[in-house]
């Protein structure tokens, strides 16, 4: 019922209606709660609101299996409230991957020319069958759809490492749709759940035009 569909609205809500143990992997890319503004002026909803963002992982860990992962993206500045929040909700810190990206849109005191995220477990999961290295490949996604948006290529070593063919991967910040473009393409379902409206439609646009490989 839950699968293969990009749900629109709020996913604190919207998550409440999921059985819990029902997700296998959470793949994620919160808001990182720094204000975030591009060059053309698009911002990210609730960037700036700790309370529409937060709390969600609470919802993540009771869907998620026990003994399972959810990867997190998320912005270093505000890593004690995310750090805080997920030990809250009963996720453990199990590994933290990199994304050294050749260029720096800002600086401050550093130029930030990295991305994060840290593995999260619930429970105690099997170590994977082929583990990523946490020293990741960069692509840029050109973030033509969605101004913080990740290249596929980056998500699917993420899905593939994480979780087997057939399992339901989740994305409560779903965006345009990256993370179950990326779960589709490796023979997983998918449940996105996205805020704005006009994203949701691109998500589910972007799903229509994937060409998906053959089932076996
Ligand atoms: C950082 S972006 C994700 C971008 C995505 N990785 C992509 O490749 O397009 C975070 C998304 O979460 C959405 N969002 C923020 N708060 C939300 C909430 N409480 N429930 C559902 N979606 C939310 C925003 O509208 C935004 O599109």
């Amino acid at each position: 019922m839950f699968r293969n569909q990009i749900m629109c609205g709020e996913s604190q809500h919207l998550l409440s209606a999921l059985p819990e143990n029902s997700v296998d992997l959470v793949v994620t890319d919160p808001p990182y709660l720094i204000s975030y503004k591009d060059s053309f002026g698009r911002k990210v909803r609730n960037d700036d609101n700790p309370d529409g963002v937060l709390p969600v992982f609470n919802e993540i860990a009771r869907v998620l299996k026990p003994e399972s992962y959810c990867i997190s993206f998320y912005g270093w500045s505000a890593i004690a409230q995310f750090v805080n929040c997920w030990q809250e909700a009963g996720l453990r810190i199990v590994g933290h991957l990199v994304w050294p990206k050749g260029y720096a849109r800002r600086a401050g005191h550093v130029r930030f020319a990295h991305e994060a995220a840290y593995v999260l477990a619930k429970g105690y999961p099997d170590f994977p069958e082929k583990p990523l290295n946490d020293v990741q490949r960069w692509i840029y996604s050109g973030n033509a759809s969605h101004p913080t948006q990740k290249a596929v290529q980056v998500i699917k070593p993420l899905i593939q490492a994480f979780s087997r063919p057939g399992d339901l991967v989740l994305d409560p910040f779903s965006g345009s749709g990256t993370t179950a473009i990326a779960a589709a393409l490796s023979g997983r379902d998918y449940l996105g759940i996205e805020l704005e409206p006009g994203y949701c439609t691109l998500a589910r646009n972007r799903l229509a035009s994937v060409h998906l490989p053959k089932a076996v």
